[in-house]
């Protein structure tokens, strides 16, 4: 199965990322065929910031990478480095109802924070059809806030295979891990860095450390006993740790006796444990830029070998001539 998913690099990454959807991805390495790419066109429709851009695009790469990312078998690379993309997104454009855009609740909800709307954030979701299409992707995996936008991407493909009568675009199924909850911040609302709640995954230890023992809890006493399915420790601990060992906090939790100070100290523990070999490469891979440009450097060469074929195929069914054939 041809496997395709894309972050967009307009901040750091957080603990929700990681557990929510880089890991994920990454255990479907090994048995599909898989494209992974930084979604740096779709952050400029938050991000107008030239250092920071570079940088979190940067930092996202890097991050893959360190978490086990293996760019022998899966194809990474950057949306700015496949021009094609964006001359798939005009022709969708054109076989984009209005109303399809307008019904997506991302877009919406956006507009209700106040955001003023430009035309690439209404048009946000055909270009991720297009990062989708041009792929000839089965399986997107991704987090449940994006599942409307993978519909869309099925909307837009069928509506293109129907007006050109073409088989060039293939239809994308989203994948979405119902078991991987939504991951909390530490102030109990959705880890996020719109929210301010995150905990990062490559920051100064120390400063994972406060966050950790800032994290948000309810006032029951040690004594009391206390139900683990509802208390966020938990809910990270979970992510982190052994099933054995989740097992027996749940246990604990549930006699009483359990004190939230004592939780926190073990989820930083184990934040240390889990991610050290992470940290270790990425420190590496910071000290060695050439190595991250190779590889964003060959992951664009493969991504555009298949983008080229399918934009031959799409062209020539829309009845676009180029010189280039
Ligand atoms: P943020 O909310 O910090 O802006 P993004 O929206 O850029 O993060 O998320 C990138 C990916 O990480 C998405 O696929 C999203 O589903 C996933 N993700 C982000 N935060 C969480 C979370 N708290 N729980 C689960 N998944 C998350
Ligand atoms: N919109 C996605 C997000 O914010 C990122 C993204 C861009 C994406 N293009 C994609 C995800 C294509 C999957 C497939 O998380």
């Amino acid at each position: 199965m041809r496997v395709l998913s894309g972050i967009q690099p307009s901040g750091r990454l957080h603990l929700g990322n990681y557990f929510g959807a880089i890991r994920p991805q990454l255990a479907m390495q090994h048995e599909h065929d898989c494209f992974y790419f930084i979604a740096t066109y779709h952050a400029l429709t938050s991000l107008k910031d030239r250092s920071l851009l570079e940088e979190f695009t940067r930092e996202v790469a890097m991050g893959y990478l360190a978490l086990g990312l293996d760019p022998e078998r899966t194809v990474f690379y950057r949306q700015t480095d496949l021009p094609e993309v964006t001359e798939l997104t005009w022709i969708l454009s054109c076989v984009t109802p209005m109303g399809l855009l307008q019904r997506c609740h991302s877009y919406k909800d956006k507009i209700a924070q106040g955001i003023t709307p430009s035309h690439g954030l209404f048009a946000y979701p055909v270009l991720q059809a297009a990062d989708i299409l041009i792929m000839r992707s089965d399986l997107v995996p991704v987090g449940q806030d994006q599942k409307q936008h993978i519909e869309v991407a099925q909307d837009i493909q069928a509506k293109f295979n129907q007006a050109f009568g073409s088989e060039a675009l293939v239809r994308p199924e989203p994948f979405i891990r119902e078991e991987v909850a939504v991951i909390p911040g530490t102030d109990g609302r959705k880890m996020s860095k719109s929210y301010d709640n995150t905990i990062e995954l490559f920051c100064p230890e120390k400063t994972a450390r406060k966050k950790i023992m800032s994290l948000k809890t309810d006032s029951t006493p040690v004594e009391a006993p206390k139900d683990p399915g509802r208390c966020n420790l938990m809910a990270l601990l979970r992510l982190f740790a052994e099933p054995s060992e989740t097992a027996e906090w749940e246990q604990r939790y549930r006699q009483g006796g359990v004190g939230y100070g004592e939780v926190k100290k073990r989820l930083f523990e184990l934040y240390v444990e889990v991610l050290g070999p992470a940290r270790k490469r990425y420190e590496q891979l910071k000290q060695n830029p050439e190595e991250v440009d190779r590889i964003l450097a060959d992951g664009a060469v493969r991504a555009r070998e298949t983008a080229a074929e399918t934009m031959r195929q799409v062209r020539r069914d829309c009845g676009l001539r180029r010189a280039d054939g």
